[in-house]
């Protein structure tokens, strides 16, 4: 919003066609006279939508990754433990697995592996076994079920709800967000100017530790910031969510 009430001439991308009307309504109302252009689009195709915007170099990209908290806060969407949803979590109607399919889906080994790997959780291995002895009395279809046979199996209570990793694991899977950052790293790249500069926010540590080592290994970048650049105390009493995120900046030689 800073950039396009500076005057500077803002094109965006959203994976989710409700994010994006937001978007434009939001930043309409608040300078309508602004340039601000936006495309239903996954950025993992970031040189196909430069193209169909006639972009051959801009001065910044700004990856700001993960979900709004429109989103997380949306019943319908199944992203949080704390509403009764659906056990969807798709940022797009265009993908096609649903939280629901992996869960009633993964045998125990994937379902383990799947906490594991991209949850980082301890106790993965009782919760996919939970799963697997649950799921086959009924399916498991809403967020609230999820979170109960998490509870049930980690005995553990501390200050992050049980659920936390097991959710965040299943959100990356469904919506491909590790391969997605992969991808639009390099098109990226290829896009700036030189001197230009690429900016992302991350939420969490698996995605923070590949932005991280795209930037040390690029040949074409220079790190601005060794450390991530974090949100101020001020700024997380007025957004918690703003806690985990971490910005990385990177100038384009
Ligand atoms: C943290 S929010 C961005 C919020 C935005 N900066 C704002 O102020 O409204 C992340 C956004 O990225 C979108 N998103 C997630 N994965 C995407 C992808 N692969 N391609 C395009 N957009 C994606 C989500 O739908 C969500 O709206």
């Amino acid at each position: 919003m800073e950039i396009i009430k500076r005057g500077g001439l803002v094109y965006g991308l959203d994976i989710d066609p409700l994010a994006l009307k937001q978007s434009k309504e939001r930043v309409f109302k608040a300078c309508p006279n602004a340039f601000f252009k936006l495309k239903l689009a996954n950025f993992s195709q970031l040189t196909a939508v430069a193209q169909k915007f006639g972009l051959t170099a801009v001065a910044g990209i700004l990856l700001d990754l993960g979900l709004s908290s429109e989103q997380l806060a949306d019943p319908d969407r199944g992203f949080s433990f704390n509403l009764a949803a659906p056990l969807d979590m798709r940022a797009s109607p265009d993908y096609q697995v649903t939280a629901a399919d992996l869960i009633n889906g993964l045998n125990k080994g994937e379902l383990y592996e799947l906490f594991q790997k991209l949850g980082e959780e301890q106790h993965s291995l009782s919760i996919a076994d939970l799963i697997v002895r649950t799921r086959l009395i009924k399916p498991i279809t809403t967020t609230k079920q999820l979170a109960e046979i998490v509870m049930k199996a980690v005995k553990f209570r501390g200050k992050t709800h049980p659920a936390t990793k097991v959710f965040q694991a299943l959100r990356i899977v469904v919506n491909d967000e590790l391969n997605n950052l992969k991808a639009v790293l390099p098109q990226a790249v290829a896009l700036l100017k030189p001197g230009g500069r690429l900016a992302v926010i991350s939420f969490h540590s698996l995605e923070d530790r590949i932005v991280k080592q795209y930037f040390k290994n690029n040949a074409q970048l220079i790190n601005l910031n060794k450390k991530p650049i974090m949100a101020s105390d001020q700024e997380i009493k007025a957004n918690p969510r703003s806690r985990s995120a971490k910005l990385r900046v990177a100038e384009k030689i």
